[in-house]
């Protein structure tokens, strides 16, 4: 058999790798051919969401490593961890026409062979929206993404918007930690009707889905509501709204700084505004959010 690591760097075909020790040795090769190391940290059941960050990956660096792996510690309801779909086959071949030159699926003993007891700090940032509704999520999230960064030491990573909360935290945690990796926000990539794609979308039924766009149309309608309409009466606006549809029922809908994650209570704020909204849609929790209004200056 031939040994992949010996190929030279730029000859490689995408490769699926499962320990640790094999990941760090091609990282090292690429490194010293003088390749930057773009990542791309996922959980599997790629969408075209997942597929625009490993391109911007591409474009901005030379070696794109995407991971594929649910993490036990960041999911707080079991049913939501047994529910999550795992197609590491099909995520392959999407990825085989990608950017994506290496894959990183460990199983839970590679990544957690003994519990990861680390517990981290994020203020307000992680009591808020996802935080509040999902305790625990956040540290999960933390740890397994400070232990991806540990092993593949990228100069970059790439997360997506749609996650806001996530990405804040994760900025939060890669200066807390001081790690030396530069962390690139991509933009929400969404169905033709406008809901944010999702893995948890495919749990959707046609009927449930279609009513579904409702949340980003929504959120576009307070959009064009700012200024001329005050914070609480377009808050009040998007929760009707939403919640008079039936298939849909509001977690919570906030609308915060871009920054620190607090409320924003006027327009005149001198920050980056976003709304961000949490919906269940029969048991499937949606998640989306939309910047509202820019800081002017
Ligand atoms: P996952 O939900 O698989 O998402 C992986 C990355 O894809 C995240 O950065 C997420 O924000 C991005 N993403 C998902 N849907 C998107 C969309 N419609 N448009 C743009 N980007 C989208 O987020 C996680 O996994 C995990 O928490 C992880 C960071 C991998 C840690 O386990």
């Amino acid at each position: 058999m031939i040994n992949l690591f010996t190929l030279h760097p730029d000859f490689l075909p995408m490769l699926v790798i499962k320990n640790i020790s094999d990941l760090k040795s091609l990282i090292r090769t690429q490194k010293e051919a003088g390749k930057t190391i773009g990542f791309v940290p996922t959980m599997g059941a790629l969408h075209a969401g997942h597929l625009s960050l490993v391109e911007e990956a591409g474009r901005q660096t030379d070696f794109v490593v995407v991971s594929i792996f649910v993490n036990p510690t960041q999911f707080n309801d079991p049913s939501d961890l047994e529910k999550y779909p795992r197609t590491l086959e099909a995520d392959a071949k999407l990825l085989e026409a990608s950017p994506c030159q290496a894959i990183f699926a460990p199983d839970i003993a590679t990544m957690y062979p003994k519990p990861d007891t680390r517990q981290f700090n994020f203020g307000e940032l992680e009591r808020v929206m996802e935080g509040r509704f999902r305790p625990g999520h956040f540290n999960g999230v933390a740890q397994v993404v400070s232990k991806l960064f540990d092993i593949v030491e990228p100069h970059k990573a790439f997360f997506g918007q749609k996650d806001f909360q996530q990405l804040v935290i994760v900025k939060a945690m890669v200066k807390q930690l001081t790690l030396p990796v530069e962390i690139i926000a991509c933009p929400i990539i969404r169905e033709e009707s406008g809901l944010a794609r999702s893995s948890r979308n495919e749990r959707l039924t046609a009927e449930q889905r279609e009513n579904a766009a409702l949340i980003y149309k929504t959120l576009c309608e307070a959009r064009n509501q700012v200024p001329g309409q005050s914070v609480k009466t377009i808050k009040n606006m998007v929760v009707e709204t939403i919640n008079a549809n039936p298939f849909l029922e509001t977690e919570y809908f906030e609308i915060v700084n871009d920054t620190d994650l607090t409320s924003v209570n006027d327009w005149d704020e001198p920050v980056n505004k976003v709304a961000c909204v949490a919906v269940f849609c029969g048991e499937v929790r949606l998640i989306d959010n939309l910047v509202l209004a820019e800081k002017i200056n």
